[in-house]
């Protein structure tokens, strides 16, 4: 135990390095203060959310670094901010120091947490004690009751995966007809479309009734849970910066017609969760591999987690794969070839199809959709990287592992690196990096977080991405309405233009859907 002087001391000491601008960080990696304000600088935003900014959080990360590719020293991926009387905040974008401090979150003494505060929205969304949210103890119980369903083990043990693919390709089979159908009915050869509100559908349909096995109606689910969880989503977000006082929406009079709307939205997203555990009860979906006797009750947070989280995370990953394919004409029919033939999906064959994996590998490097990894350390702590650079970060303090910037920094994954520029979609670089015997540990993306606390959902995610994507490709011929390929940001990121595309069939004669199997 340490002897302190009074209460309050440390607070007070760390209060008068701040106004006198000590860095507060020690080693050889030395992070650059940023000002909070910086009149002329033509910098786009304040360096933290408020309710001026907070819809542009890519804008405010980018912030941080403004000015630090004149910078030669470790202040180039690293910042921090560091107001008197607020906790510090370090953002870095050096792949070295987010693998590390990944490796080092966890439920061990001294270890990391992931940052409660900017998923304060989602936890009064879905509840406290969930997976997502929780740190220590409860999380290591949280994970070890509600992740196994997703692992790699239950997921791909041979009849299992068989019965649950075949409902999947059954699922992406119709709506994909559906959209022919709407093609045929317009009389034309080619239909313009946004796809990513036909995504979130699929994706919706393919977690909740397949996975989890819930009786409701498609049209019910597309109609009416899909819009109403759109809404609460992106209502987590502005929750999370607009509510100081944290009244969670539903306990709120409605005053406004948004108000009402929204209570009816969390109305819909608690009788998804009840149908998700009716499907328990009956032993439908993939609960019959759950093997845990934990209540229903101890699991509602979580199921809402996985329900929003999933359909949040898979849509953005599609639509990114889809947009990417969309502006490069020859990746997309190089991936045809590779997917004309395969008519099983199942890991084998998904793991054959190289390049489509590199399509998928590389939509997740330069379009991630978890576009940051918050975390904070629980005490004093040192981060040692593999290449023997060590930085003690205080305890309080607030990490933004930036992953979006440093996947498209041109230090990590430009030519020298790569072979490729960073900022250029080209999934040949992955081929590269494997022929020049780059291990995968040298060249992480980060796209499914790192370490301990790893998704465990990345299975399931990426079963339901390749199908999706791969089944899309058999089918539509598709190009880019606009050239450039914007992000937009919230709780993930996507494609700025709703993944706007002109779709053209592949094949007009005879039915082409009996072909995506
Ligand atoms: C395919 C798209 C997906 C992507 C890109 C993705 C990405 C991620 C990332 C980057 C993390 C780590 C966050 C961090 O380190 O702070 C994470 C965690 C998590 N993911 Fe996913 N995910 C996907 C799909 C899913 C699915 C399908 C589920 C569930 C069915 C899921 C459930 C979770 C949960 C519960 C966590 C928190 C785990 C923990 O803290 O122990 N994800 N995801």
């Amino acid at each position: 135990m340490s002897w302190l002087p009074f209460p309050g001391y440390q607070r007070l000491k760390r209060l008068s390095r701040q106004v006198a601008r000590i860095c507060p960080f020690q080693g050889d990696i030395k992070p650059t203060r940023i000002p909070l304000l910086q009149f002329g600088s033509g910098r786009p935003t304040l360096p933290f959310p408020h309710p001026w900014n907070y819809d542009q959080p890519l804008k405010i990360l980018e912030t941080f670094f403004w000015g630090a590719d004149e910078e030669t020293g470790s202040g180039r991926h690293n910042r921090y901010l560091n107001v008197p009387g607020f906790a510090t905040i370090l953002v870095t974008r050096d792949p070295g120091v987010i693998r590390s401090i990944c490796t080092d979150t966890g439920d061990k003494e001294g270890q990391f947490d992931r940052d409660t505060l900017p998923s304060k929205g989602i936890a009064r969304a879905t509840g406290k004690d969930t997976l997502l949210y929780s740190n220590g103890a409860l999380w290591k119980h949280q994970r070890k009751i509600c992740a196994s369903p997703f692992g790699k083990t239950s997921l791909f043990e041979p009849t299992v995966f068989h019965d649950f693919t075949d409902t999947f390709r059954s699922t992406v089979t119709q709506r994909l007809e559906a959209l022919r159908q709407l093609l045929k009915s317009s009389g034309q050869t080619k239909l313009r479309l946004q796809l990513e509100p036909e995504i979130r559908a699929v994706m919706l349909e393919l977690i909740a009734i397949n996975f989890f096995g819930a009786e409701v109606a498609y049209d019910e689910l597309r109609d009416r849970h899909v819009p109403a969880l759109g809404r609460v989503i992106d209502s987590i977000v502005t929750d999370t910066v607009k509510n100081p006082l944290g009244i969670r929406v539903t306990r709120l009079p409605s005053f406004t017609g948004r108000i009402a709307r929204l209570k009816q939205d969390y109305a819909a997203f608690e009788e998804l969760t009840d149908l998700v555990l009716v499907g328990r009860g009956n032993g439908m979906g993939l609960w019959k591999k759950f093997k845990s006797e934990a209540p229903d009750k101890a699991l509602r947070s979580n199921i809402k987690v996985f329900l929003a989280g999933a359909l949040e995370a898979t849509t953005s990953y599609a639509s990114w794969a889809i947009s990417h394919l969309a502006r490069n004409p020859e990746a997309q029919e190089k991936v045809f070839h590779e997917v004309k033939d395969i008519d099983d999906y199942n890991p084998d064959n998904l793991e054959q199809a190289k390049y489509f994996n590199h399509v998928l590998e590389e939509t997740l490097r330069l379009t991630p959709s978890l576009y940051f990894l918050p975390r904070r350390t629980t005490r004093e702590t040192r981060v040692e990287t593999a290449d023997d650079r060590g930085i003690v970060i205080p305890q309080g303090v607030h990490v933004l592992l930036d992953v979006w910037h440093a996947n498209r920094h041109e230090d990590h994954w430009g030519v020298a690196a790569t072979g490729y520029p960073a900022l250029d979609f080209v999934p040949e670089r992955w081929a590269e990096l494997a022929e020049g015997g780059r291990v995968s540990k040298e060249t992480l993306h980060f796209g499914f977080g790192h370490g301990p606390r790893v998704c465990p959902g990345k299975h399931l995610g990426q079963l339901e991405v390749g199908l999706v994507v791969g089944a899309f490709v058999k089918l539509f011929r598709f190009h880019a309405v606009d050239a450039k390929n914007e992000a937009k940001a919230g709780v993930s990121t996507k494609p700025a233009d709703g993944t706007l595309v002109e779709l053209q069939l592949r094949e007009t004669a005879g039915n082409p859907t009996d072909k995506v199997k």
